[in-house]
């Protein structure tokens, strides 16, 4: 199977790295829409169209599969995308949802969402995961962090300083729902300053938790080759992607 992922920037390369780790594809095509990111401050329509053209970007390639590694994408534009794609398209949202679900997590726990100012005021995650019981949800923008990884910056001054700035009136929450694929890039400097407390729920590996189960997929013995492309700067991209796979 050949497939593509297809994020605003490099967050999706959180995606691909937990892809990597099981070896489902003979190749992956990478696809940052670097041009345009942030896409998490724009509106509906925006997105929509910017995901859309992105989707013409594959038609150069012959994929089987779509994976929008993109959370913004995923509360917006996923039926759109799936209404003119001949191969199916798969978000992150639902993935995310599901880990949650089958996480040890009690329904009281105390769960922080953070992502982009698009994907909380969609209420994907909130909504979805009141239906399921849970109680004690706190929905944060966050979108500072989406540049300071597309700069390379995962960790040090300026993250920690971005994460007083948000998180200083909050408790210790049980579990941290990374709701934008930009985050798990700066996953460590999170731990840290919540002490290692935290479940952080990741849109890669629930991603590959939902494949398994539902594409019923055999790891390969051979690695799958990645290919990496950008709308600008891809000299960039490829850059912190060899700092980060
Ligand atoms: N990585 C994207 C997400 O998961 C968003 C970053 C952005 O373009 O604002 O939402």
């Amino acid at each position: 199977m050949k497939i593509g992922v297809f994020d605003s920037g490099a967050g999706g390369l959180s995606v691909v790295k937990s892809l990597l780790t099981h070896n489902f594809f003979e190749e992956i095509i990478y696809y940052g829409d670097t041009a345009r990111v942030p896409y998490g401050t724009k509106d509906k329509n925006t997105i929509i169209r910017y995901s859309l053209e992105a989707l013409e970007f594959f038609n150069n390639f012959d994929i089987d599969l779509l994976i929008t590694a993109c959370n913004t994408v995923s509360a917006y534009a996923l039926d759109e995308m799936n209404k003119q794609s001949s191969y199916p398209i798969l978000g992150v949202i639902e993935p995310g949802v599901l880990a949650l679900k089958n996480s040890t997590l009690k329904k009281e726990d105390n769960i922080l969402i953070i992502a982009t100012r698009a994907t909380i005021r969609s209420g994907r995650y909130e909504s979805a995961f009141k239906k399921l019981g849970y109680t004690n949800i706190t929905s944060l923008q966050t979108g500072l962090f989406v540049p300071l990884v597309e700069e390379g910056i995962f960790n040090g001054q300026i993250v920690e300083a971005t994460m007083n700035y948000y998180f200083s009136t909050l408790s210790t929450p049980k579990a941290i729902i990374l709701g934008c694929t930009h985050f798990p890039l700066i996953g460590k400097s999170l731990l840290n300053y919540f002490n290692n407390t935290p479940l952080l729920i990741h849109s890669g590996d629930a991603i590959v938790e939902y494949l398994e189960k539902n594409y019923k997929l055999k790891e390969r013995d051979k690695k799958a080759t990645l290919k990496i492309f950008a709308s600008d700067n891809v000299a960039g991209l490829r850059k912190i992607a060899n700092k980060w796979l």
